[in-house]
């Protein structure tokens, strides 16, 4: 007998892989994260949702976005707060290395990436599973004081600064047994820059977390 039948314990349901449809939509959604890292984060949302809700920072145009909400559908649970001030990263404004014209709003003459989401999630049927923040990731955390979570996925602003600002945010919020997940972890500074995987290997080192593994460049850790 298995020793969650001996403790009475119910086993959970196995996890369906995410839907054809939507995994497609995902990645042709704009975006930087690898179909393994996206099927990743789906499968640690779909998870963990069934016990609390999942957060990301820096939803972009919203290709983890779908994937995280995917997994927060499939657990039948709870949903996914998706933040961002949606007026792009450092690198993301004109001149940079990741600019993309098409995202530069012809009023603001500023990025904003607003619109590429709500449309994604709305093509993608996820509007009851994808709650959109829109606003900066520390006012977010001061203005939703009471929020406990299950996963967060930090993937906003990656200079120092951002970096350790998510983590003191967000990673206390987390529950027992929850997922943090943080993207472009680089062990090699020619392929981009060290603050995310410096942060995530300081956290690995203090007590309470176990490192869950790594896929691409998406570290997870669970809090323990
Ligand atoms: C690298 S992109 C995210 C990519 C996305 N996760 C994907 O699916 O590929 C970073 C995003 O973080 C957002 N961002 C940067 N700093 C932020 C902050 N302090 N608060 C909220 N959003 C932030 C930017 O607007 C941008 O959309």
């Amino acid at each position: 007998m298995k020793l969650g039948a001996l403790l009475g314990r119910q086993p959970l349901p196995e996890i369906p892989s995410i839907p054809a449809y939507l995994r497609e939509l995902a990645l042709r959604t704009k975006g930087f994260l690898s179909a393994a890292e996206g099927d990743r984060l789906y499968h640690l949302a779909a998870e963990s949702a069934r016990r609390a809700p999942c957060l990301e920072v820096g939803s972009f145009c919203g290709r983890s976005t779908l994937f995280l909400g995917a997994g927060c559908q499939a657990s039948g649970g709870h949903p996914l707060f998706a933040v961002d001030h949606h007026r792009g990263s450092v690198e993301q404004q004109p001149g940079q290395e990741y600019f993309d014209p098409e995202l530069l709003d012809p009023v603001l003459g500023q990025i904003s990436t607003v619109s590429p989401l709500t449309r994604a999630i709305r093509q993608a049927g996820l509007e009851d599973w994808v709650i959109p923040v829109v606003t900066d990731s520390t006012r977010a955390s001061r203005n939703l004081p009471a929020l406990r979570l299950s996963l967060v996925f930090i993937d906003g602003g990656h200079a120092t600064e951002d970096v350790d600002e998510d983590f003191r945010a967000w990673a206390p919020r987390l529950i027992s047994g929850g997922y943090l997940c943080v993207h472009d972890l680089y062990f090699d500074p020619q392929d981009g820059g060290q603050a995310p995987r410096e942060r995530f290997e300081k956290t690995r080192a203090e007590r309470g977390w176990e490192q869950v593994g790594l896929v691409g460049s998406l570290g997870v850790l669970r809090r323990c």
